[in-house]
């Protein structure tokens, strides 16, 4: 019989609790604060261990090419679980904060060039959900895989090569049937609802009696805009022109599933999409919020001085909240939702195939 299991040794706590060596104790002069510093960073790289593990069981999931609902289901449910930790990462920056910055310069020059710019698992994590290599910032002018050692170079560049969970969902959306199912056909109801929906509009600028020439002319002009930015997505050749020149990244055929899902969201065929959707738009979003939360504390710690990594700190940082966003896409489908009464009403088999098959 196996003998019981113990606490400490079972969470290996002995291992665990012997793992903080501080730079400062070593040059023997030792600064309280850097406990503090390690035992953060230490606790950061064990969530992005789950973080990581949770991504790669979605990966899984979506690497099919069929996927049962079950799987959309609990896919949903681990991405759930990543924005939380998502939430908690950004919530234990405040701990961090009350480092006074002194108290970090009593152990920062023990620390060159150590950086959490090396940190493997962040890369994978940012790789694995679908940054492309050619979207990352220069650092200091280098390619960023070139600042990390040789070996985790190779593992970046296994993971650069694997279908990526943004790739995956871009496959997984262009497959989605009911876009165009028997008479219904989603792009064209749709556009003529944009078209009645302008038009609408563009009947009330023309009868507005308080408005000049000059400003019914301004509005109409912004009312051609606004037609030209639903065909930008409407169209596929526009569309492709978008993709051509780099403004967007998803295909046509997953951007308008997108959109589907986004518009009718309460057809329980489209809910658990939706919610995957808007969960990756939710792990973006606070990966964002993550990124200018660290900026904020390294300004107030650093100023304007460079990073023990070699970066010119905040300002790269910002640079990478901005630049470093793999969801966009999904984003910007609100440029193109309308209101419930001005959506295409779906035919009555569209919304039995979509529908729950037993009442309830
Ligand atoms: C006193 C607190 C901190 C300071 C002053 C600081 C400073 C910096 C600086 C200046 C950089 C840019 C690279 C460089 O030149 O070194 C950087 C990058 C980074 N830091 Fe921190 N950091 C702090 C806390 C943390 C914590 C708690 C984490 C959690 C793991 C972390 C993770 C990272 C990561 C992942 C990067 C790379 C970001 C990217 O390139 O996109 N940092 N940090």
């Amino acid at each position: 019989m196996n003998s019981p299991l113990q606490y400490d040794s079972y969470l290996e706590l002995e291992r665990l609790l012997a793992c903080q060596h501080l730079a400062s104790d070593a040059h023997g002069r030792p600064a309280h604060d850097e406990l503090l510093f390690i035992v953060t960073h230490q606790a950061y790289e064990l969530w992005f261990k789950v973080i990581l593990h949770e991504l790669e069981s979605v990966i899984r999931l979506f690497d099919a090419e069929r996927i049962e609902g079950g799987a959309v289901c609990i896919a949903a449910d681990r991405l759930e679980r990543v924005t939380r930790i998502q939430s908690l990462l950004i919530e234990q920056m405040k701990v961090l904060e009350t480092m006074a910055p002194p108290d970090y310069l009593d152990f920062r020059e023990f620390l060159f060039p150590a950086s959490g710019f090396q940190s493997l698992q962040y890369r994978l994590i940012e790789t694995r959900l679908g940054l492309k290599p050619e979207q990352r910032l220069l650092y200091n002018q280098f390619a960023y895989h070139t600042r990390v050692p040789v070996a985790h170079q190779d593992i970046l560049k296994k993971a650069e090569e694997q279908p990526s969970l943004y790739s995956l969902v871009e496959r997984w959306l262009e497959r989605m049937p009911f876009v165009a199912s028997g008479e219904f056909d989603f792009v064209r109801r749709f556009s003529e609802a944009v078209t009645n929906m302008i038009g609408n509009e563009r009947e009330t600028v023309l009868a507005d009696a308080s408005l000049d020439e000059k400003r019914k002319q301004v509005q109409l002009e912004e009312l051609e805009r606004t037609t030209e930015t639903f065909g930008s997505l409407l169209s596929s050749e526009l569309h492709e022109e978008m993709l051509r020149t780099g403004r967007r990244r998803m295909s046509h055929k997953a951007s308008i599933s997108a959109l589907m899902i986004f518009l009718y969201r309460e057809q329980p065929a489209l809910h658990a999409r939706y919610r995957i959707l808007s969960l990756l738009v939710s792990i973006d979003t606070l990966f964002t919020t993550w990124r200018y939360s660290h900026s904020l504390v390294v300004h107030r710690m650093l100023g304007r001085k460079i990073g023990t990594g070699g970066s010119s700190g905040h300002h790269y940082l910002v640079s990478t909240a901005e630049n470093h966003k793999v969801f966009t896409d999904l984003m910007e489908i609100s440029t193109f939702l309308l209101p419930h009464i001005a959506l295409p009403a779906l035919p009555p088999r569209l919304v039995r195939d979509l529908g729950f098959h037993h009442s309830i």
